[in-house]
């Protein structure tokens, strides 16, 4: 999969994309992720790439035109399956969208700054526009490191253990259950029974059960979709 990234602000995108999970996705093939500086489309000398709004306000916008002609410039590269704007006011991510977005070949995510983007641009090149939670962000370069995160680990063969992915959170609409690891006992508290007797299906059986009362306790509506 390819993912390219026009932000303001590239030095921020680039820790968070290059360790554990994301680095080993790259580092097979299997995920190529460029980060590309909107500057280098500003329409002066002086990197302008944004403006006052118009009808008043405090905040700035980014302008038209450096998004345009950046975007227009990628799409003779590549064919996006999806131009995603981060945005506040997006639809909300979740587990089944990174689970769809991880199925397609190109994405190209637009970071938003100060108060955001022209509409016009919104309208004419933006397919999808994602929020990544009801809070706001001071832009959209973390919110876009976390859509990566969310939608890399999901292509195959990036996970060392397949199944793992199989059993996140969210993935059947439940919270994932406990872990336990080495000691068996530490300080008097000792891991459940069951996971030290061998038995598998009793272990899946209480991993299950587990998983309901979590997921009752603490995400009720998820048990409701
Ligand atoms: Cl995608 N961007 C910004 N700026 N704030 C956010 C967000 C995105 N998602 C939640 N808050």
């Amino acid at each position: 999969m390819q993912i390219d990234i026009l932000t303001v602000l590239p030095e921020l995108l680039e820790s968070p994309l290059s360790h554990s999970i994301m680095k080993r996705a790259q580092a097979k093939g299997l995920l190529n992720v460029q980060v590309h500086n909107l500057r280098n489309w500003a329409i002066n000398e002086y990197g302008q790439v944004d403006d006052y709004q118009y009808g008043g306000g405090a905040g700035m916008v980014i302008l038209c035109e450096p998004l345009a002609n950046a975007i227009e410039h990628l799409e003779k590269e590549n064919h996006y399956d999806e131009i995603i704007y981060l945005t506040p006011d997006g639809e909300t991510l979740n587990q089944k969208t990174a689970n769809q977005l991880s199925l397609k070949s190109n994405l190209l995510l637009i970071c938003g700054h100060y108060k955001g983007i022209d509409q016009r641009i919104r309208d004419n090149y933006i397919t999808k526009e994602i929020s990544i939670g009801d809070y706001v962000l001071s832009g959209g370069e973390l919110a876009a490191a976390i859509l990566v995160d969310a939608v890399g680990r999901l292509i195959p063969g990036v996970l060392n253990d397949e199944t793992s992915a199989l059993t996140d959170s969210f993935q059947d609409n439940l919270l994932a259950p406990p872990v336990f690891t080495r000691p068996a006992n530490f300080k008097g508290w000792k891991v459940p029974d069951v996971l030290l007797s061998g038995d598998p299906k009793k272990i899946e059986e209480w991993r299950y059960e587990e998983a309901i009362k979590r997921t009752t306790e603490r995400r009720p509506d998820l048990l409701k979709e």
